[in-house]
């Protein structure tokens, strides 16, 4: 395992979300440009991740060549690093990537040396062809036999990243993406895995942040220094995701001590959207160093309650209203007891800035999908 990397959960920026296939070296470079003029690097951001669609065939030695987006993979790393932040990059255990570009079946360790060799930090390992062109293949219809088949190739380049970067010293964080198949939160991190994703695509509307995040209850046993529970990359600022939306996405992802890879546009970022990614109390949520994954404390109709426990005893309460209505016509009340504490307890609120008392006979109210999030210091159990 990489054990001196992703000891709190990744950050920084990966072109999917927003780019899909249009990504390229000037974009890559306009990325991380932006991302140390936006203040996103001084908020802790520091990956610039190339997804899916930089790969051409293989030379004749076997070798990963780049497409005509990617002239030089080595210059593009090396621009990255002289802007303080590190590059990540892309690929699968199958023949194809999702996009249909070539991927590492058989050229593992290859691959791996290529990365290496570029000066790749980050590599993000999507299973897509690897379904139909060998788990189906080697085992139809024998669902256990093609997950473990599935296991060996995450092991395969586990091993793979390990040697190549014994050589160079420069440790290349694995993210796994297989969409929660198998539970990887069982057996990626023997093999290396620094986080892995937990479901399938996410896509910038409410129902799919809502869906995603209720799936992460219950994983949180599994995630801490250097192995993290994956919900996806972030959807602020995409879509048509509300500021009220966009806030909450952003504060559950730091709940949950999830990687916090924007996904946005970064050349046209609103304000309102960077002032979000550049909040400094709630990536502080995130990247506590207890590395403690938040969980629902209780729903209460259309409100949920989660909290996170952090470093030095303090805790991160979370009140959000996953439901269509205001609650301003029915406020809602919290039960401390049901989160361990008594008597009110006075936090921050981390949107607002501001000092906040929260006790039993406050009413809370919330607009659709807002989100209250309080850290308290002290809190009094
Ligand atoms: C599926 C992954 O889940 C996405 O995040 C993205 O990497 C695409 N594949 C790229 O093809």
């Amino acid at each position: 395992a990489h054990a001196q990397v992703a000891q709190t959960p990744p950050m920084g920026w990966n072109s999917w979300n927003y780019f899909a296939s249009k990504v390229d070296d000037a974009g890559i470079r306009a990325a991380a440009d932006i991302i140390v003029a936006s203040g996103m690097k001084d908020a802790g951001y520091v990956y610039v991740n190339i997804d899916d669609t930089w790969e051409a065939e293989r030379g004749p030695d076997g070798k990963i060549r780049t497409n005509s987006k990617f002239p030089d993979m080595k210059a593009l790393a090396d621009y990255v690093h002289s802007k303080g932040l590190k590059l990540g990059i892309y690929s699968g255990p199958g023949t194809k990537t999702c996009a249909g570009y070539p991927a590492s079946l058989g050229h593992e360790e290859q691959d791996a040396e290529s990365y290496a060799a570029w000066g790749i930090d980050y590599l993000k390992y999507d299973l897509c062809s690897f379904i139909p062109d060998v788990m189906q293949k080697q085992a139809p219809n024998d669902k256990a036999a093609q997950m473990k088949i599935m296991i060996d190739a995450y092991v395969k380049m586990g091993n793979a990243l390990k040697a190549a970067t014994a050589k160079t010293g420069r440790p290349i964080v694995f993210s796994l993406c297989q969409y929660g198949w198998d539970s990887p939160w069982e057996w990626a991190p023997a093999l290396g895995g620094n986080l892995w994703r937990t479901t399938g695509d996410i896509q910038a509307r409410w129902q799919s942040i809502y869906d995603i995040a209720s799936q992460q209850d219950g994983l949180a046993k599994y995630a801490g220094p250097g192995h993290w529970n994956d919900p996806d990359m972030l959807e602020v600022g995409n879509g048509k995701l509300s500021a009220a939306e966009n806030r909450t996405h952003f504060s559950w992802w730091a709940m949950l001590a999830a990687p916090l890879l924007a996904g946005n546009d970064l050349p046209h970022m609103k304000p309102e959207v960077r002032a979000i990614l550049t909040n400094k109390d709630v990536i502080a949520i995130d990247q506590d160093s207890l590395g403690q994954q938040g969980t629902r404390a209780y729903s209460d109709g259309e409100v949920e309650v989660w909290t996170r426990h952090l470093q030095g005893g303090a805790l991160a309460v979370a009140i959000i209203n996953v439901g269509s209505d205001k609650t301003a016509n029915h406020p809602f009340h919290l039960d401390l007891a049901k989160l361990h504490l008594s008597g009110s307890q006075t936090g921050k609120d981390l949107w607002t800035g501001k000092e906040v008392t929260l006790s039993d006979n406050m009413p809370i109210q919330l607009d659709s999908h807002d989100i209250l999030l309080v850290r308290i210091d002290h809190p009094g159990m």
